[in-house]
């Protein structure tokens, strides 16, 4: 199993992190290969939480070197913070590796987003304001500068005041605030300074990694359903989480990628605005938001929340090449009288073969639902599939029933130990 793909299977928060750290135990190389600091990604050990937002979630093993692809657009100030918050926590982030080839994030793109949810007045993504959209916005209309700039100390000086003086320009006449160019440059500057000593050749280095028979696992970040090819555009992220843009956000080719892991609750979220078929606005959409904590990890906002959609989860298969579903957050599902499945869409009473491709028609749907008993029982302390209660068993067959392929981690708990592998 040379290459693992993680994936979230739907809006993001499905619990990827916990997995990869789950994972990470059989593998050399973390990899986050798109999105930014906009991830916010969960691990719990003994009690200590850690939020990771660019460095990947297998950090917190001594075995494992963390990379930072090509695909990835980095902020540098979030990262030494993190790092820092890591290292004061006694996590060493020495092993990180910086791809020469990932995009950075400045102070312009964060205006450049706020100034866009603006100008959408009631019809925002709801984006997390990190300037993600339009930093790959500036890599696509090739202005982008990029980490290995950092090398050449004068010449990433005049990029950066190059790029400020012009965007300032954009920003004032759309009536935001203009930045301060030399405080830019000389912030930058230094962080660029930090940064050199972890720029390298990733792509040369996981093939390598690859040649010389090490496993690799590629993180990924947001999720299939906020993925900007795929998603329900434009509620979407501006990457390709799917397993697709794992290849072209590291430089391993597909061919390498044998086993892919979609992630997914054992209910649904999404965290901003866009089309939810099973969306719960009742009491059921508060207990699970309650008790699930569902709270975004980077921004706080409160998560949008409904019943699992197996509807999704095909599509997911077809999108990824998935090869097996972890299902997290079963947990949560406890105490609930009866908990619904929803196997299939309607759209004014008539079936709807597969996904829809407008998000117009998906805002239309009527989910149709199975409707399974839940179990009185606490799940937590459950490590067996025979520790489950009948109810939970019957929950997992039907998800892999209607998905079409196995469920092989059930997470029981917030804890790294917290769950269970599920042999169907
Ligand atoms: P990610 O972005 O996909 O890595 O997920 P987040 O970290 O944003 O959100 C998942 C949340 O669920 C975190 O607070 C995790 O600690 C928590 N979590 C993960 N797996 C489980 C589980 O099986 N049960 C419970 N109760 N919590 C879990
Ligand atoms: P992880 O990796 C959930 C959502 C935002 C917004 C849309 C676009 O923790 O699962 P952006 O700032 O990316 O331009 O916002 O995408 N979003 C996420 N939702 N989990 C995430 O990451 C997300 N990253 C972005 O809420 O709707
Ligand atoms: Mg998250």
């Amino acid at each position: 199993m040379p290459v693992t793909v993680v994936v979230g299977a739907q809006w993001g928060d499905e619990g990827k992190a916990k997995v990869i750290d789950l994972l990470s135990k059989e593998h050399v190389y973390v990899v986050r290969y798109q999105g930014g600091h906009n991830a916010g990604h969960t691990v719990v050990v003994d009690g200590e939480r850690y939020a990771l937002q660019l460095v990947p979630s297998g950090i917190l093993y001594d075995h494992v070197i963390p990379v930072i692809a090509n695909g990835v657009v980095v902020d540098l100030p979030t990262l030494f913070e993190e790092i820092d918050g890591l290292e004061s926590r006694g996590i060493t982030c020495r092993r990180l590796q910086v791809s020469s080839r990932a995009h950075l994030i400045f102070p312009w793109h964060q205006a450049h987003d706020a100034i866009a949810e603006a100008m959408r007045g009631d019809d925002k993504i709801g984006t997390t304001l990190k300037g993600i959209g339009p930093a790959y916005a500036d890599k696509a209309r090739r202005v982008g500068v990029r980490a290995g700039d950092v090398l050449n100390r004068d010449r990433f000086r005049e990029l950066v005041r190059e790029r400020a003086v012009a965007e300032n320009t954009l920003i004032e006449e759309a009536g935001g605030e203009a930045i301060d160019v030399d405080e830019v440059v000389d912030r930058f500057d230094q962080l660029g300074q930090r940064l050199a000593p972890y720029v390298v050749d990733t792509v040369g280095l996981l093939h390598d990694a690859v040649d010389a028979g090490d496993h690799l696992l590629l993180e990924g970040a947001q999720a299939t359903f906020l993925d900007l090819d795929h998603g329900t555009y434009p509620y979407v992220t501006s990457s390709n989480p799917t397993a697709g843009g794992a290849s072209s956000g590291t430089g391993l080719g597909p061919r390498l990628i044998d086993r892919v892991v979609g992630i997914t609750k054992a209910y649904t979220t999404r965290v901003g605005a866009g089309p939810f078929p099973t969306e719960l606005l009742d009491e059921d959409g508060d207990r699970l938001v309650d008790v699930g904590r569902e709270f975004g990890t980077v921004t706080g906002r409160r998560r949008r929340a409904g019943w699992l959609d197996c509807v999704m989860l095909r599509h997911a298969v077809r999108l990824n090449s998935l090869t097996e579903l972890s299902l997290t957050k079963l947990d949560v599902l406890d105490g609930f009288e009866q908990v619904q499945i929803c196997t299939g869409y309607r759209i004014d009473g008539v079936e709807v073969d597969g996904y829809p491709d407008r998000s117009d028609l998906l805002a239309r749907v009527e989910p149709v639902y199975e409707t399974v008993a839940g179990w009185e029982t606490s799940l937590s302390s459950a490590r067996e599939p025979g520790e489950l209660p009948n109810e939970a068993r019957r929950f997992i067959e039907i998800v892999e029933r209607e998905v079409g392929i196995p469920v092989r981690v059930v997470g029981v708990g917030a804890e790294r130990d917290d769950y269970l592998v599920w042999a169907s």
